[in-house]
């Protein structure tokens, strides 16, 4: 089968097509027939995690050790990317119960990854659902990724309906969607993020939007009762000012600091929360987003596609910075041409 690999770290040269051995489904697992991937933060990372030293690193310095390993220490193990697809199962494992040949299916194979290949494997209990029936494979892969983040995580702060809520990074991956549920959840929402997205943020939903290159949201003298900081770039002690008494500053990317405040605003019984959570890569977040989707109240937003052999030119469109929703990759097979 066709695929993406790239062998060493680097640019997205790196990134050529090969054919590659066919995957095999184990006994419970489902092969899919890959109609369309995506490139979203986990792909850039993994692509060069050579040039991801400890301080670039969003996550606490103890996992940049064993995140070396997993990914390589001098070569990506890793040889295939692509952590979010859309296709039809082609064939099922002798065990599996949930899935049958021939349903349109969308998921996330996480750190796995996989996708950038005509055909990829997933355990049938994976982060893989039924995919929405109202969208095609392009618009169904835009999901996966930012639904399980951004339901996973949203969750651990019990949003309320009537509630003011800002999302610090509304613009990306888990951010667009994360601004789409809190919305369907009922609460009033600012979005952060730069210039050329103001616009995009605004169409998800946002009731407000701020430029983070031109206001610091934390200095405006507003209050919210949650702070969702995509990349954890803020601190606790700056944020607080700007959290309602009993406020929550969720945290999807997060330093040793922001565990401690985490740890110490508990310990201290503080009515000021920091929460730093990893979500939960689970096939409910997608069936409760595929269920909003098909109801109308998410959308599902395609900036650009790029054929499989261009992978490497949808990699330099996203690192250009100018997208604004999910750059898509689409998988073309023989009996479609
Ligand atoms: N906790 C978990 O389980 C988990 C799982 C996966 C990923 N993550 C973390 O999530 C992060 C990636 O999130 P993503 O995929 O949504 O990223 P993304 O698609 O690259 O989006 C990044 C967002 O941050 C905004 N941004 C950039 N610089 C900013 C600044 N100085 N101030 C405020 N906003 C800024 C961007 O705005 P513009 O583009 O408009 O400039 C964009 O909205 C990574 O740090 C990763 O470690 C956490």
């Amino acid at each position: 089968m066709k695929a993406i690999v790239n062998k060493e770290y680097g640019s997205p040269e790196v990134l050529h097509i090969e054919e590659v051995v066919k995957p095999i489904p184990k006994d419970n697992e489902i092969l899919i027939q890959v109609h369309a991937t995506s490139v979203n933060f986990g792909d850039l990372m993994a692509r060069n995690f050579k040039a991801v030293s400890p301080q670039k690193f969003n996550m606490p310095w103890l996992l940049w050790l064993p995140s070396k390993l997993s990914f390589g220490l001098r070569k990506p193990r890793i040889i295939i990317l692509g952590n979010e697809l859309a296709g039809e199962i082609e064939a099922v494992g002798k065990d599996v119960n949930r899935f049958k040949k021939g349903d349109q299916v969308f998921g996330y194979p996480g750190l796995s990854f996989g996708a950038y290949a005509e055909y990829v494997c997933m355990p049938e209990t994976g982060a893989v659902a039924l995919k929405p029936s109202n969208l095609t494979y392009e618009e169904a892969v835009t999901l996966p990724y930012g639904a399980i983040m951004a339901t996973s995580l949203l969750g651990r702060a019990n949003i309320q309906r009537g509630q003011k809520v800002l999302i610090n990074g509304a613009s990306g991956g888990i951010g667009s969607m994360a601004v789409q549920l809190a919305k369907y959840y009922g609460a009033e929402v600012t979005g952060v993020c730069g210039t050329p997205r103001l616009g995009f943020v605004k169409s998800l939903g946002a009731d407000k939007v701020i430029d983070y290159t031109r206001e610091d949201f934390a200095l405006n003298g507003e209050t919210y009762d949650l702070i969702f900081d995509i990349l954890g770039r803020c601190s606790f002690s700056k944020i607080k000012r700007s959290l309602k008494p009993n406020g929550i500053y969720l945290l999807a990317s997060f330093k040793m600091k922001a565990l401690l405040d985490m740890w110490w605003t508990s310990l201290a019984g503080s009515k000021q929360k920091v929460m730093c959570a990893f979500a939960n890569e689970t096939p409910e977040s997608l069936t409760f987003v595929k269920k909003l989707v098909e109801e109308g109240k998410v959308k599902a937003i395609v900036d650009k596609s790029f054929p499989l052999e261009q992978a490497a030119e949808a990699h330099k469109y996203v690192e250009q910075g100018r997208k604004q929703g999910n750059v898509v990759i689409t998988v073309t097979h023989l009996a479609e041409i």
